[in-house]
């Protein structure tokens, strides 16, 4: 049998016809009208590496009021900002020692209250980070609870147990840290003899808080309300999947990372599982959506549309949706999503998956493709296995193709955008910005880095200071040109003042996706994919009459006939407008 290669019109009238002829509707368009975060594209602002205005070095809250103007040019809706309570800073923040106040590295309540009245001024909502799982170990109520006796009811606010063995020297149980080791730290009482010990999922100083307690839930109601009360827009919630632990805490033969390193390399799998989640006693159990129906009937108290998102590493999506039922939280951060690989049939089934899990419950679904806590989207797609998911990655590691990878980026984010939901960006992505891959490791403060034994780099590479003028010091991070952590060379080419006014440039990129998916209503909008386009290796769906077409594939493929180029990933020229080369993605109409 010979098979002979159809001609360019050939594959055109192919793909042409397939238009009208196969078609899986998977989600129907929603109400113009809904709840604001439903299709909203909400911003990660990482405080201290966003801007600084006051000169050491760390980014702070006057440096993002002084900084607002370009994300109101961006298009953004909202901003989420992650924590900048009073917090000794052992993992960035996320560590906090006072849930009201704003750590003096960052400002004060009142440049808080400042920032939020501009913000709002331009049309941008403000989501803060709640951080319930744990205090820092220098919060009030963790040195009431060193001070205070076994059983007192200072310990039961967390997880204070006798240890095992003789002399109870073992720790209560096997459970390892998210960030390595040990769980459980052991504390010397008051009266200098070796004690109880603490459970901590993450570092040692940020010890878990036991929700089983009436006490705790009452005093995370009232910091809802504190900040409810200030004008907060939401709440972005801190491992949402992790605050109520199995009762007895049963030994766990699996590890207790919040990702499956056994998924690493999958392709995907029907219900859209790529190992963004793992099982464990201390993971989404059935007492934790009890805390969200609560916060969610404090919040319905407020007026406009206050909304809570979890960030919770929980698969399959359909098990995630139980967390944005009707009476619980709002969205919750697509992990499967962001984890996936760049392949054509592994992204068609999380979409898929994704889409319907959160119509099941009458929730939006939303997209991630970078945050604080991974390797940035424009060097995951560079990689060998593009897509995976190293923890970090240093100067002797395997290095992303960083143009290769930042093609590949614009081209899964106007995917991403053109997707019916909300979506959610991370600081430096409007820039293309890539991961440090060469940090020095005497500069990393992850406490990742240590706590594996130096196996994993960790978040540092994804936490850099923005570059916001090439020829200034520190790339106009600071005014003094101090930056907390070194920025690469290359961050030079990256920086706003570079991309300004320059077409094809990323940052043009999203500007005018942001425009466009708000003026053609892409967010409240529809997915019905276009089979037999022409190659597996091709993603196509139909949002309203907008086509939007992903090539993963090695050839161009053509656009049906009678359509008109809306946006490209990458400035395609006038004559192969109809065209969609390798990696990029194509926002399309019919004449
Ligand atoms: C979340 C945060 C991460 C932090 C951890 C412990 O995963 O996103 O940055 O280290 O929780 O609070």
């Amino acid at each position: 049998m010979t098979t002979s290669l159809p001609s360019a019109a050939a594959e055109t009238a192919a793909t042409a016809a397939s238009l009208t002829e196969a078609r899986t509707v998977v989600h129907t368009a929603g109400d113009p009208a809904a709840e604001w975060w439903r299709t909203a594209v909400i911003y990660q602002v990482y405080p201290r590496s966003f801007a600084d205005a006051s000169g050491d070095g760390i980014g702070d809250l006057p440096g993002i009021t002084s900084r607002l103007p370009h994300l109101e040019r961006l298009g953004v809706d909202a901003v989420w900002l992650s924590p900048f309570y009073r917090s000794p800073q052992h993992d960035a923040g996320y560590d906090v020692a006072d849930y009201r106040d704003v750590d003096p590295l960052f400002g004060t309540l009142d440049d808080f209250d400042v920032m939020l009245a501009d913000a709002h001024a331009r049309g941008i909502r403000v989501i803060v980070d709640l951080v319930p799982n744990h205090t820092s170990s220098e919060h009030a109520w963790f040195r009431a609870a060193l001070a205070a006796a076994p059983g007192s009811p200072e310990r039961a606010r967390y997880v204070f147990r006798d240890g095992r063995g003789p002399g109870g020297d073992e720790p209560p149980n096997n459970w390892t840290s998210v960030f390595g080791g040990t769980a459980w730290t052991r504390v010397t009482e008051p009266d200098g003899t070796p004690g109880q010990w603490y459970l901590h999922l993450f570092d040692t100083t940020q010890p878990d808080l036991d929700w089983t307690n009436p006490e705790v839930r009452d005093e995370f109601e009232q910091v809802l309300r504190f900040w409810l009360d200030r004008g907060v827009d939401g709440f972005r919630v801190d491992v949402a999947h992790g605050m109520v632990k199995e009762a007895g805490l049963p030994d766990w033969a699996g590890t207790s990372a919040m990702i499956d390193g056994a998924h690493e390399g999958t392709t995907g799998s029907e219900d859209g599982s790529t190992g963004a989640g793992n099982r464990g006693p201390m993971w989404d159990q059935e007492g934790v959506h009890d805390i969200y129906r609560s916060w969610h009937r404090v919040l319905a108290e407020y007026d406009g549309d206050r909304c809570l998102v979890a960030e919770a590493w929980v698969e399959p999506l359909s098990r995630l949706a139980r967390y944005v039922r009707p009476d619980e939280m709002h969205q919750a951060f697509n992990f499967s999503f962001l984890t996936t690989l760049w392949d054509a049939p592994a992204l068609r089934s999380v979409v898929t998956a994704s889409l319907e899990a959160n119509d099941a419950v009458g929730a939006p679904t939303t997209w991630v493709l970078s945050n604080h806590d991974v390797v940035r989207h424009a060097s995951r797609l560079g990689l060998e296995v593009p897509g995976s998911k190293p923890n970090g990655i240093g100067a002797g590691d395997p290095q992303p193709d960083e143009e290769l990878g930042l093609r590949r980026a614009r081209a899964a984010t106007l995917l991403m955008l053109g997707l019916p939901g909300s979506a959610y960006l991370y600081q430096g992505e409007e820039l293309g910005l890539p991961e440090h891959t060469a940090l020095d490791d005497d500069e990393r403060e992850d406490p990742t880095w240590w706590r594996s034994g130096h196996t994993e780099r960790g978040r540092d590479g994804c936490r850099v200071p923005l570059p916001w003028a090439s020829d200034a010091p520190g790339l106009g991070f600071s005014p003094t040109g101090a930056t907390w952590l070194t920025q690469p060379e290359s961050f030079a080419r990256y920086a706003l003042d570079v991309q300004e006014g320059v077409e094809g440039s990323t940052l043009a990129m999203y500007r005018t996706a942001l425009r466009l998916r708000r003026e053609l209503g892409l967010g409240h909008g529809s997915l019905t994919w276009l089979e037999r386009f022409g190659n597996p290796e091709v993603l196509a769906f139909e949002n309203g009459d907008v086509l939007v077409v992903t090539n993963l594939g090695a050839e161009t493929v053509a656009l049906p006939d009678g359509y008109e180029v809306l946006h490209a990933s990458v400035p395609l020229g006038a004559e192969s407008g109809a065209r969609v080369p390798t990696d990029v993605t194509v926002w399309a109409r019919r004449r």
